[in-house]
């Protein structure tokens, strides 16, 4: 397996195979704590190619990838236009596990940040599930703090998230891991 990556903006002909990949990861990141049911439902209406080609598409939104010989290997979607104008959501980031721990997830969250400076973004949101305790430490070693939770809904499964934040303008790049 090579051992380098590349971070870039997704375009409309990689709607496919991000839809691919983020279907496959979103399973297996979920599939001990939710039903194959709601996680089939979720992954009908959120990932197919349609959704994601509307993803890529959007202007308040953006995608980035992370490329290895041409497949993906990761992504975020970070969606910027919120009631508050000044804050954005980072909506999903997903590395396959081959990937893990190689630094990639702070690259992809580099491209965010740099995203976020341009568009004059203080402040980005991200909700996780409580059970997810890897993703919870990368977000917390990256400068996210949690401020409360909520729920989101997989299928017909209300699950506990934790809300967490974090202070664009604070993060500096001695925090990059
Ligand atoms: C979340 C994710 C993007 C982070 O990327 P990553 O490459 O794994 O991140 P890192 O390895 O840099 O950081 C994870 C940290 O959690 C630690 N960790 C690993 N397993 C852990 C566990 N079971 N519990 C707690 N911490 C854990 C790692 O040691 C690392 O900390 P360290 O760098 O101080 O040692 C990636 O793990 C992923 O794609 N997970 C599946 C999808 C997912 O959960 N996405 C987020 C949905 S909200």
């Amino acid at each position: 397996m090579t051992a380098s990556f590349e971070i870039g903006r997704a375009a409309g002909s990689d709607a496919a195979a991000l839809a691919g990949f983020a279907a496959r990861l979103f399973r297996s990141t979920y599939s001990a704590d939710t039903l194959e049911s709601d996680l089939d439902a979720y992954i009908d209406k959120a990932f197919s190619t349609e959704s994601q080609s509307a993803e890529i598409a959007d202007p308040s939104a953006a995608v980035f990838l992370a490329k290895a010989d041409g497949a993906i290997v990761g992504y975020v979607h970070l969606i910027v236009a919120l009631a508050e104008q000044c804050a954005a959501r980072l909506s999903r980031i997903y590395i396959d596990a081959d990937w893990r721990g190689r630094g990639l997830a702070n690259d992809l969250l580099n491209a965010v940040i740099g995203e976020c400076r341009q568009r004059g973004v203080t402040r980005i949101e991200l909700t996780v599930f409580e059970r997810n305790a890897r993703a919870i430490a990368f977000y917390t070693k990256v400068g996210f703090a949690v401020t409360g939770t909520t729920t989101f809904t997989v299928g017909a499964d209300v699950q506990r998230d934790m809300v967490m934040v974090m202070d664009v303008a604070a993060r500096t790049d001695d925090r990059a891991v």
